[in-house]
């Protein structure tokens, strides 16, 4: 059974004006009025609304964050996300688990690239620096809503690493916001519960640095090792390229006793497709010891290089894995990226990667 509170969103907006809302305050309204139909058969879930607190985005490229501090009495599990924007818009928002905040503000300018140039606005990272900083979720293109399947959640508050949630969104195009008057609220509404949910979800954000020479077509790539004790159990994915995405793929490799891989595609995809969670194609659990890589096919023909940066002119070569372990904590590992081309390929030596799939990897 879902419970929405109407009252949900009156507090969560004035908090999110407030500065910094705290789920603490929802729940709690939520078990009060929820106490007399809660049963083992029964989760009762929460709708918070994690919007910008009707920003005016003044330059184009812009990435704004805002915050949320979640509560650490209790543990509360995100089942669902629903996105609350436009392409039109939104370039992409992504929301970040943080230990601590980027800034003690309501809002900042949280470009990677942010610029000193203007020196009145404070700029800063989505998470606070030396804060464990790890991708809830990521939304773009239009993307529909992701609703995780029975018993899934993200842990967040107590004994989790994850302290505040932080919303980015990236604003490209700005046209709408020249009159000044016009605000936005794009956001996410979180949906959470306080039932303890045994399978914990967790993203590994497989990507690249690295550039694109002019009229080529260029393999961004990278692999790394599962090293912890733990089994892995993915079930979506997500691409994310800026317009020179021709494909994205990502592999789960075994590696038997001659030493032989056997790679196992996990998702490939059209990057310029709606950049949403998808079901992966294999679910077969990953274990310590077996290797994840991603590579994502990139067609310039620009005349100048293209480098990985944060701006629609600039490139990204992401590989969003979702998966969730069971009766245990999600990964450590929340990243895995190689330096990319030209330092980095699947066929350098130090790799040791063989039986590569070259052809599939690269077309749809
Ligand atoms: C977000 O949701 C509110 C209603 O809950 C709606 O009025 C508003 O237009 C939405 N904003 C965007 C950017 O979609
Ligand atoms: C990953 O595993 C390979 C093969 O088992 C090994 O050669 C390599 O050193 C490992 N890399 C890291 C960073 O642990
Ligand atoms: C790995 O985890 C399993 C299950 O939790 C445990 O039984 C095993 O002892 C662990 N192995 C090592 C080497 O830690
Ligand atoms: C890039 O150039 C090639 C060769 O001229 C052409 O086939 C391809 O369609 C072009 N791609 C784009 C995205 O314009």
């Amino acid at each position: 059974m879902h419970i929405r509170l109407e009252n949900f969103h009156m507090v969560a907006s004035a908090l999110a004006v407030l500065s910094v809302a705290l789920l603490a305050r929802l729940a709690n309204g939520l078990s009060e009025s929820s106490s007399s139909s809660s049963s083992d058969h029964t989760t009762t879930v929460g709708r918070f609304p994690f919007l910008m607190p009707k920003v005016i985005p003044y330059k184009p490229e812009l990435y704004l964050c805002t915050p949320v501090k979640v509560d650490d009495t209790k543990s509360y599990y995100i089942v669902g996300f629903e996105p609350n924007a436009t392409m039109a818009t939104a370039h992409h928002m992504l929301l970040y688990g943080c230990g601590a905040p980027g800034s003690q503000s309501a809002v900042w300018n949280c470009g990677e690239m942010a610029k000193s140039d203007d020196v009145k606005e404070e700029t800063g990272s989505p998470c606070g620096a030396g804060s464990s900083s790890q991708i809830i979720y990521a939304w773009a293109r239009d993307a529909p809503k992701l609703e995780l399947q029975d018993g899934v959640g993200f842990k967040v508050g107590l004994d989790s690493p994850i302290k505040y949630i932080v919303l980015q969104v990236h604003y490209a195009n700005i046209d709408k916001f020249k009159d000044g008057t016009t605000s936005d609220d794009s956001g996410i509404f979180l949906h959470y519960t306080l039932k303890q949910m045994n399978k914990r979800a967790g993203v590994l954000l497989l990507g690249t640095g690295g550039s694109i020479p002019p009229h080529q077509v260029e393999y961004m790539e990278t692999v790394c090792n599962i090293s912890e004790n733990k089994t892995i159990h993915p079930f979506a994915y997500r691409t994310h390229t800026h317009s020179l995405g021709r494909v994205v793929s990502g592999y789960q490799i075994k590696i038997d006793e001659q030493g032989q891989n056997h790679w196992t595609r996990l998702g490939k995809r059209d990057p310029l497709t709606p950049q949403m969670f998808y079901p992966v194609e294999s679910t077969a659990p990953i274990r310590r010891g077996d290797r994840l890589a991603a590579r994502c096919t990139m067609e310039s023909n620009r005349s100048t290089v293209t480098n990985i940066g944060a701006t629609n002119n600039d490139e990204m070569c992401n590989f969003y894995l979702m998966y969730y372990v069971e009766n245990d904590e999600p990964l450590q590992m929340k990243y895995c990226f190689s330096s990319g081309p030209p330092y980095f390929y699947w066929t350098n030596k130090d790799t040791e990667l063989n039986n590569i799939p070259d052809y599939d990897a690269s077309h749809l």
